[in-house]
């Protein structure tokens, strides 16, 4: 098997991978948590504190220019990350969970009518159903929800049919599933959610790091995703919306930056995307995630699909192959996320003791409890692969997967 880049090298960029946990080399594998930062992103966000720090928009002096210009200049590489038309389309939030709670609360009450219904799926994360939910209780939506196949696929069929009685407005659907791999068909949804009258949001908060988003050619309507997994800060997300549609929305937040005008009796509007940022923003999060995102261009997504598409197969023919595991999630199109479980352990013992080891996984519900009970289950284990995973560290769980199997029989 072939890597198609030069991990030793990659691994380089990322301080955190030296060390050794409990006296281990660290085997990180919860990149879909969470990814680990390169140094040119640390030190984006340092070199702006020690150099440059200002609010931003605001100021008229050298610090706060310089400091907006770096900010506005993560917007613009946003947009072309994105392939936007527009840069005024980017709406930097605080993540993912910030930017569909903000299409729900602005374009659920202030464009969808009560009695109009969002579609989601079986296979979404709690930040893709709750702000439905809340929109559902507050505002008269009706929620519907797309099932999925025993392959982890979105089922097409019932899709369709939940969208046949023109009452669907919105339809709102990961782009890849966090604790399946699952990557949804994502033109296709639009196609027939748009034949259907319905606009289309997709959460991209996987999708984003494990291959290129054009959202032109999608067709869709917003997506969004965060900086945080894409090997930048926590703490800013990205919203893109179709102009015309942002226009339409109302504000979801009041407050400083996000007016034209105040007077007691009314307020007025900023332009968008300024409409939908309301008070100081996440400055050295917002540099940090440009850094993050030159990053990930200089490796290129072909290069990091192909990458990961090696350490997915190789995690599922070396972890298919231990006795009394179960992995979840079979579908045909599919990106670095696995997630198992063992037939003698739970899944926090699992990760409990792969953590002895120095290997980091996530274990639980992974934020989406509807999904588990869809499986059957309470929680699974999950290892998460990104740019710096090797294919040895697949060998040392898989390694201590069997051991840890042994301990349990
Ligand atoms: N949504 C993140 C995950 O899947 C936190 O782990």
């Amino acid at each position: 098997m072939t890597i198609p880049f030069d991990v030793a090298r990659i691994r380089e960029d990322f301080p955190i991978l030296r060390q050794t946990i409990r006296g281990k080399p660290l085997v990180y594998l919860d990149s879909g948590a969470s990814a680990q930062k390169p140094r040119v992103v640390i030190d984006a966000m340092v070199n702006a504190m020690e150099t440059q720090y200002a609010n931003i928009h605001r100021g008229l002096h050298w610090m706060s220019e310089r400091t907006t210009d770096a900010y506005e200049a993560t917007r613009d590489a946003v947009a072309a990350l994105m392939n936007a038309s527009d840069r005024a389309e980017i709406i930097f939030t605080g993540n993912s969970t910030g930017a569909m709670n903000l299409v729900a609360h602005s374009y659920g009450r202030g464009v969808l009518k009560p009695g109009q219904a969002v579609v989601i799926s079986a296979m979404e994360h709690h930040s893709n159903i709750v702000p439905w939910q809340m929109l559902r209780d507050s505002h008269g939506i009706e929620l519907r929800v797309a099932p999925i196949t025993d392959a982890g696929e979105l089922d097409m069929a019932a899709f369709e049919a939940l969208l046949q009685d023109g009452k669907v407005g919105l339809v709102s659907i990961t782009h890849m599933s966090n604790v399946l791999g699952t990557v949804t068909p994502a033109e296709r949804i639009v196609q027939i959610a748009h034949a259907h009258g319905a606009k289309v949001m997709f959460d991209g908060s996987q999708a984003i790091v494990h291959r290129r988003i054009d959202v032109q050619a999608l067709g869709c309507d917003f997506y969004c995703w965060t900086g945080h997994k894409l090997y930048g800060p926590t703490g800013i997300g990205v919203l893109w919306g179709r102009r015309e549609l942002l226009e339409e929305m109302p504000p979801f937040m009041g407050g400083g930056d996000m007016i034209s005008s105040v007077t007691y009796e009314k307020s007025t509007w900023a332009q968008v995307p300024h409409k939908f940022e309301a008070g100081t923003p996440a400055i050295l999060e917002g540099i940090g995630l440009k850094a993050a995102i030159d990053y990930v261009q200089s490796i290129g997504y072909d290069a990091m699909a192909a990458h990961e598409a090696a350490l997915t197969d190789h995690a599922i023919a070396r972890l298919s192959a231990i006795e009394g595991i179960r992995i979840y999630g079979r579908a045909q199109d599919r990106g670095g996320v696995i997630s198992f479980t063992l037939d003698k352990a739970h899944a926090h013992d699992v990760a409990t003791l792969l953590d002895r080891q120095g290997i980091a996984v996530r274990a639980g519900h992974h934020c989406a409890e509807p999904l588990m009970r869809r499986l059957g289950l309470d929680s699974t284990a999950r290892a998460s692969f990104g740019v710096y995973t090797t294919l040895e560290e697949i060998d040392v769980l898989a390694d201590t997967l069997n051991r840890v199997r042994e301990f349990f029989t």
